[in-house]
């Protein structure tokens, strides 16, 4: 296995797009940033400079961190920012991992313009479970606003409402189309007739979860969050922020200009739709200027789609199975995930929206929960995260009244190597979306799900362990259940939060303290040299 270095320059760039222009906080002037490359087992060491005026972590989204918790990148979380002027060096392997990740700004909303792939290649001489593709491209999903991002969330939270949308939804870097400001081209994947490509999807817009489509070809999904499954064929994949699907294209249609569709879950509620953005895939030997697409790509029916995309979700590994599904569970959690309204005094309509796992709204602390947990700092954070919701509710019923929140800086603690189910159970909410809950430095296991209320009789009598994927982020369907399990053999404090941008800021985040007993100087190694003070 190798160490391989890389140099991300956090630096301002004017960018144009949709017709307007402004400061863009990018690495190394790109957006979408640069790819990370690598074997499994091999190390990166990146060195993170931060020469914007923004305090900054970045994130390496899926990444075990084996024993490497320091290098996580959560700010408040793992770390305190890097601060403007100051660098930070992420080293960290890639242990037992191999497939497409990301790594993205985890600080406020900097990951709207601060994100990019991580390949990673299997071990030298390791073939992939299918036949070889000819040919890899990487294809990021994204969102991009006209206005200073950073400026939009400030708003929000001032208001206590919700954020604007964003302006258009991005494929590699490319805007729109948007009317009356038509993005020329798009961008566009080139393909050969009858050769195979392995697309590599990434979900990193911030509040969207996203279909994304090419007409008049299936897809075979061969691994999700860097973990193979069994190969299925599908004319949509959905995917969640903070997801990456890998699938196969096969090229075997007619020479000519075909439609490559992303299209959100959700419709902006008012003005105009930022819905679909678009680009091509174009045959060698298509003619200069193709009259129209060949095909055209029919609306969503966004409930039945996800459904079975998810269903068609199995694990390839299932030969290995059951012995890495925990099949004994130490802790049994239950949390609802509910938005909701709380009183704000200095709020446009004098209240706020909030959101909270068990009703309570995570408040971030102003050093790194990492940091007080290492040098016994006191009055941080407590260890009382409610394994259940206070009072058991009708969840998916009228539930409003049950939304009241309370705000606290709490964890939830894990014995070293104790097996944990959660069942995250979405409730009636302001609106229909899915919350794409993602967990820091675990894969777990999708067990089960379900529409209306988990019921905790009949319900883990349908889980599958035999071979069920296994993720990083997973989407907690509207209305409906997810129960996860996985095993806690990694020590440091681990984030959970929803992967919506707006429902993390809004609260819907808390953390788990993994520890051995013996207190921190054996549960943890020495923090870096470097580590950013706050
Ligand atoms: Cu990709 Cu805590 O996030």
């Amino acid at each position: 296995s190798l160490v391989r270095h890389y140099k991300f320059s956090v630096v301002f760039k004017n960018t144009t797009k949709l017709c307007s222009s402004k400061p863009t906080i990018t690495v190394n002037g790109k957006f979408p940033g640069p790819t990370l490359y690598a074997r499994e087992d091999d190390t990166v060491i990146v060195r993170v400079i931060n020469h914007v005026n923004h305090n900054l972590t970045i994130h390496w989204h899926g990444v075990k961190q084996l024993g490497t918790v320091w290098a996580d990148g959560p700010a408040y979380i793992t770390q305190c920012p890097i601060q403007p002027g100051q660098n930070f060096i992420y080293n960290f392997t890639f242990t037992g991992q191999r497939g497409t990740l990301l790594w993205h700004a985890h600080t406020s909303w900097l990951r709207a313009t601060l994100h990019g792939a991580i390949v990673i290649l299997p071990k030298r001489g390791t073939p992939y479970p299918f036949p070889t593709p000819d040919e890899e491209k990487t294809v990021i999903l994204a969102e991009w606003w006209k206005s200073d991002v950073e400026a939009v969330v400030n708003q929000s939270v001032q208001s206590g409402l919700p954020p604007n949308v964003s302006d258009a939804h991005t494929i590699n870097g490319h805007a729109g189309p948007v009317p009356g400001c038509s993005s020329p081209g798009g961008y566009t994947l080139h393909v050969e007739s009858g050769k195979t490509y392995l697309l590599r999807i990434i979900n990193a817009a911030l509040n969207d979860d996203l279909f994304f489509k090419i007409a008049g070809h299936n897809l075979t999904v061969v691994e999700v969050d860097a973990s193979y499954t069994k190969p299925f064929q599908t004319d949509t994949i959905f995917i969640s922020p903070g997801q990456t699907t890998n699938a196969i294209l096969t090229a075997n249609q007619g020479i000519g200009k075909y439609l490559i569709a992303a299209s959100p879950f959700m419709d902006a509620p008012v003005g105009f739709d930022n819905l679909t953005s678009i680009a091509s895939l174009r045959y060698k030997g298509t003619p200069a200027n193709p009259k129209a697409f060949l095909t055209s790509i029919p609306p969503q029916n966004a409930t039945p789609v996800t459904n079975t995309f998810m269903n068609a979700l199995r694990s390839l590994n299932s030969k290995q199975y059951p012995a890495n599904v925990p099949l004994t569970i130490d802790h049994s959690l239950f949390f609802t995930i509910a938005v909701g309204v709380n009183p704000c005094a200095t709020c446009v309509n004098g209240s706020k929206l909030v959101a909270a796992f068990n009703n309570v709204s995570f408040v971030m602390p102003t050093i790194a929960l990492l940091q007080a947990y290492y040098y016994n700092k006191k009055g941080v954070y407590t260890l009382d995260f409610p394994a259940n919701p206070p009072i058991p509710f009708n969840y998916t019923g009228n539930s409003t009244a049950n939304m009241q929140t309370t705000n606290g800086t709490r964890l939830y603690r894990l014995g070293y190597n104790s097996t944990v189910q959660i069942v995250l159970q979405g409730t009636a909410i302001i609106a229909p979306e899915s919350h794409p809950t993602h967990l820091h430095g675990f894969n777990f296991f999708v067990v089960g799900k379900g529409i209306g209320n988990f019921d905790p009789k009949k319900d883990p009598k349908t889980f599958n362990l035999v071979d069920p994927i296994e993720r990083n982020t997973i989407s907690v369907p509207t209305g409906g259940w997810t129960a996860i399990r996985f095993r806690a053999d990694n020590p440091g404090i681990w984030f959970l939060h929803c992967h919506l941008e707006v429902h993390t800021t809004w609260g819907l985040k808390m953390a788990f303290l993994v520890e051995n007993g013996k207190g921190p100087n054996e549960t943890l190694r020495p923090p870096p040299a470097d580590l950013p003070t706050c």
